[in-house]
């Protein structure tokens, strides 16, 4: 019975490494290249650009990575850590795919995605925790906004000369 045990104490662990990581853990691995594939983080997480795509776990995707202001006003990338906590990944789907973002927010990435994408770019969003503040709320044109953010100017159109002369 001993030996048995022993047997059992030395199989079940190799079983388990050569069916390979657990699907949750597959899910958020999947989740995770998503996020950075689909370039969320050059947004969502500050510092990511300036640190050559890294940053520790307690600033992943907490918002306001980089801000931008144009004609639209001022807009800050939310805190898609603390957005998540209050959706479960179907909530999150449907948000996602209705989703209305003003500048610079690709909403359109999400409509090359499955169902079964989203629900692990959930899952990676879901497992790191809340963690950070809410960003800072929209700007509308005209008014005082918070910086640091770039600055987006659409230039006159050229005013055209004339071809009868
Ligand atoms: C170029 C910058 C940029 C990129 C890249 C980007 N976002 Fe955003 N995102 C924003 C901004 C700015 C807003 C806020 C727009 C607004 O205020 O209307 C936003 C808003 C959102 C919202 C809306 C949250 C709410 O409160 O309704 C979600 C969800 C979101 N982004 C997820 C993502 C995901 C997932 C990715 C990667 C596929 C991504 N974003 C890539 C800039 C970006």
């Amino acid at each position: 019975m001993k030996k048995l045990m022993l047997l059992l104490a030395v199989l079940v662990p190799v079983a388990a490494l050569a069916a390979g990581p657990s699907a949750e853990k597959r899910a958020i691995e999947h989740g995770r290249f998503l996020i950075n594939y689909g370039g969320c983080q050059d947004c969502h997480t500050p510092g990511w650009g300036e640190n050559g795509g890294k940053a520790s776990k307690d600033k992943l995707l907490t918002g306001s990575g980089m801000n931008f202001q144009g004609p639209w006003g001022t807009t800050y990338p939310p805190n898609l850590r603390l957005y998540v906590q209050k959706l479960n990944a179907k909530e999150w789907i449907a948000n996602v795919r209705s989703l209305k973002a003003r500048p610079l927010m690709p909403v359109w990435v999400f409509s090359y995605l499955s169902d079964r994408d989203l629900t692990d770019m959930y899952a990676y969003i879901h497992a790191l925790g809340p963690a950070g503040e809410p960003a800072h709320a929209y700007v509308p044109p005209g008014q005082d906004a918070p910086g640091p953010y770039l600055k987006l100017i659409v230039p006159a159109a050229p005013v055209e000369k004339s071809t009868n002369n």
